[in-house]
């Protein structure tokens, strides 16, 4: 499966087989969330791999009862040494920049998981301090984010997601390209309706044609139907 494959597949696994998941396959998961970018590479990510069925539980029970993470038989627990950020960056490394990263480690776990054929949850409603003392976690590390991860036991429909128009923009916030689909040239259900419309950009806040996006979308239209 390549990269884009693996991202619009993915789906948040909630039911998991009765099946373990093997420790190597566990290990590149957390790899790959060990290797994602951190500001300065200050690498402030701990993570704590969880299979005891009895800490499964508690962590279930801590995280607002969400009893269906104990069906997981693995969760990682994605922590930020919290000093760390704040030694080289101040607020922002402790505030921001370690809530970024540990947001990067728990996507890009998951789409390890999803690419070994596993289904995996990332879990943010949790109760921290119930989570550092089950865990043992010290003061100076917060945990940002837990991952259930084991094969799946149910095939979740895809959740309905806003297309990407509806909230992207072009060079500066609200300058929305109405046929965004054939400005990157993908091709999509869009794309028919799209042809039909004529190819604009609409500047919200004006409501004027936007040239430098028409002027792409056409070229792009051009060398998508000539398959080039
Ligand atoms: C920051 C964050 C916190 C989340 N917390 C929970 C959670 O506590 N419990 C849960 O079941 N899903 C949780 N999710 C998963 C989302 O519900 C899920 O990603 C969303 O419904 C979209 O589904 P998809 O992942 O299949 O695209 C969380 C996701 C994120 C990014």
């Amino acid at each position: 499966m390549d990269v884009m494959e693996c991202i619009h597949t993915r789906r948040s696994i909630r039911k998991y087989q009765d099946i373990p998941v093997e420790f190597e396959k566990v290990g590149r998961i957390v790899e790959a969330g060990m290797i994602v970018p951190t500001a300065g590479n200050i690498q402030d990510l701990r993570f704590i791999i969880i299979q005891d069925k009895g800490k499964r539980a508690q962590i279930a029970e801590a995280s607002l009862q969400q009893y269906w993470m104990e069906t997981a038989p693995v969760h990682i627990v994605v922590c930020v040494d919290i000093k760390r950020g704040k030694q080289f960056y101040g607020m922002r490394g402790e505030r921001l920049y370690s809530v970024q990263h540990s947001g990067a480690a728990a996507m890009s776990m998951q789409l390890a998981a999803h690419h070994f054929g596993l289904g995996s949850c990332w879990v943010g409603a949790f109760d921290e301090e119930a989570i550092k003392s089950i865990c043992g976690i010290p003061e100076y590390a917060r945990p940002e984010a837990i991952i259930t991860v084991g094969y799946p036991d149910e095939i979740p429909p895809r959740p309905p997601k806003y297309i990407l128009e509806t909230f992207t923009y072009i060079e500066r916030f609200g300058n929305r390209i109405r046929t965004f689909p054939l400005i990157i040239a993908e091709p999509s259900p869009l794309v028919e309706k799209a042809v039909k419309d004529t190819i604009h950009a609409i500047d919200e806040g004006t409501n004027t044609i936007v040239g430098k996006g028409v002027e792409k979308g056409k070229e792009l239209w051009k060398r998508l139907m000539k398959k080039e």
